[in-house]
């Protein structure tokens, strides 16, 4: 590669006008290089160059790189009560499907047939005792291990043909799982969310109520929407009657009403500091004046509480971790919210709301006052991502900078993306 070349595709790159094919064919061979290259033109403090949002060999790669490699949260234990339950999920392009063994255990596996690789599984949950492809009638037991193949000659050894596993996790109710043959270390986020978690108790919860949202947008625009509330004054109404933004404080550990929030849960005997790695942040933070839930007037939605949060101690445990999902735990229920890529400005954005398992619809809560925030909220955040999508389509756009302090969640992610792109880069080279 030519120096000029380099010059000029990083110069195309930085006025966010790259066009990578181009770009790629410009340079051949050494793909990999011309992207690491990318990457390390980045202006520390701005937005990624629109290639990163539009272009589908980008895609491509954040599906290897970071989807396919990365711990990503796939669901609550609640959601497969028992043995055979099970959810389903897409990580890029690969169908997964979470289920409960015969033991109790949640495994995952690729949703992949060992015999001519049909997808087995279709529904997005349910509860099954074996998983039948539909195609063969290959059958599979419930720990993916195949129990019956028709017409397969007499040398045919049905245990070499088991679904191929995928790496689970269990942490305080939540289900991870990795795709990769060799997960990143997930000890530090699991020991923080373990105790960030035990008061909530989503063990014992139900989902109320779930909703998918497509989103028009790179994964990336909806991370980083969702990591700033810079928006929220303007952005959110409904959400910011009830929601303390934490960046109204420059230093929350230096904030009284903060103090004394954490104080309760303290003296409870619980986790109540921010908890913070390079790929997560779990903060516990009071809900403004006298609110006791993120609802449109305060007052709790559920009456049932779920979890043993202090008496008093009114407000939310928000989190979260990349690249898949944010999350809030309030006194009277939770939201999860999972983001998964579709294509390269496609996201599937999915929501669910748990509630105490005891808790009963029309009786201890109903489905309007306990999804109409967050549901308004989506919506919103749903227009804010397209349109900022369609401006960074733009070949007009270039990346400018983020506020230091109220976009600082959002300078983090692009800093742990650009590290995980190239370290996989390095590793492919
Ligand atoms: S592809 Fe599954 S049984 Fe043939
Ligand atoms: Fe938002």
């Amino acid at each position: 590669m030519q120096d000029n070349d380099l010059l000029a595709s990083s110069a195309m790159y930085l006025h966010g006008k790259v066009n990578l094919e181009l770009a790629l064919l410009m340079i051949l061979p050494g793909q990999d290089q011309t992207l690491r290259d990318m990457l390390g033109a980045h202006r520390p403090g701005h937005g990624l160059a629109g290639a990163f949002y539009t272009d589908p060999d980008i895609y491509a790669l954040d599906v290897a790189a970071i989807f396919e490699r990365q711990w990503i949260f796939a669901g609550a234990t609640c959601e497969i009560p028992k043995p055979g339950s099970f959810i389903t999920l897409t990580i890029g392009r690969s169908p997964v499907i979470v289920l409960r063994d015969r033991g109790g255990e949640v495994r995952a596996f690729f949703n992949t047939c060992r015999h001519r690789g049909f997808k087995i599984c279709d529904a997005a949950k349910g509860h099954t005792p074996a998983l039948i492809c539909p195609y063969h009638r290959w059958t599979y037991r419930l720990d993916g291990t195949l129990a019956n193949a028709k017409h397969m000659p007499a040398d045919f050894d049905p245990a070499a043909y088991s679904l191929v596993p995928v790496h689970t996790r269990v942490v305080g109710g939540t289900i991870y799982i990795c795709l990769a043959d060799e997960p990143p270390d997930f000890a530090p986020y699991q020991d923080a969310m373990v105790r960030q978690l035990a008061p909530h108790k989503l063990e014992t919860a139900k989902v109320a109520f779930e909703a998918d949202l497509v989103e028009y947008g790179n994964w990336k625009m909806v991370m980083e929407n969702s990591r700033e509330c810079y928006h929220c004054a303007t952005g959110h109404g409904e959400l910011m009657r009830t929601f303390l933004d934490i960046y109204d404080f420059a230093n929350p550990q230096d904030s009284q009403p903060i103090q004394d929030y954490w104080n309760k849960w303290d003296a409870a005997g619980y986790e109540s500091r921010i908890s913070e790695g390079p790929n997560y942040r779990a903060a516990r933070l009071p809900l403004t004046g006298s609110s006791k839930s993120i609802t449109m007037d305060g007052k709790p939605a559920v009456k049932r509480p779920l979890g043993d949060a202090p008496p008093d101690a009114y407000g939310s445990l928000r989190w979260v971790h990349y690249p898949s999902t944010f999350n809030h735990c309030i006194n009277d229920y939770t939201v999860l919210v999972r983001m998964l890529p579709v294509g390269p400005e496609e996201t599937l954005v999915t929501t669910k709301f748990l509630v105490d398992a005891e808790a009963v619809e029309g009786v201890d809560y109903d489905l309007d006052t306990l999804t109409k925030v967050w549901t308004v909220t989506n919506d919103q955040d749903k227009a804010l991502v397209e349109r900022n999508q369609i401006g960074v389509r733009s070949s007009g756009y270039r990346p400018g900078p983020y506020s230091p302090s109220l976009e600082a969640g959002i300078i983090k992610f692009i800093d742990w993306y650009r590290t995980k792109l190239g370290e996989y880069l390095e590793r492919a080279h």
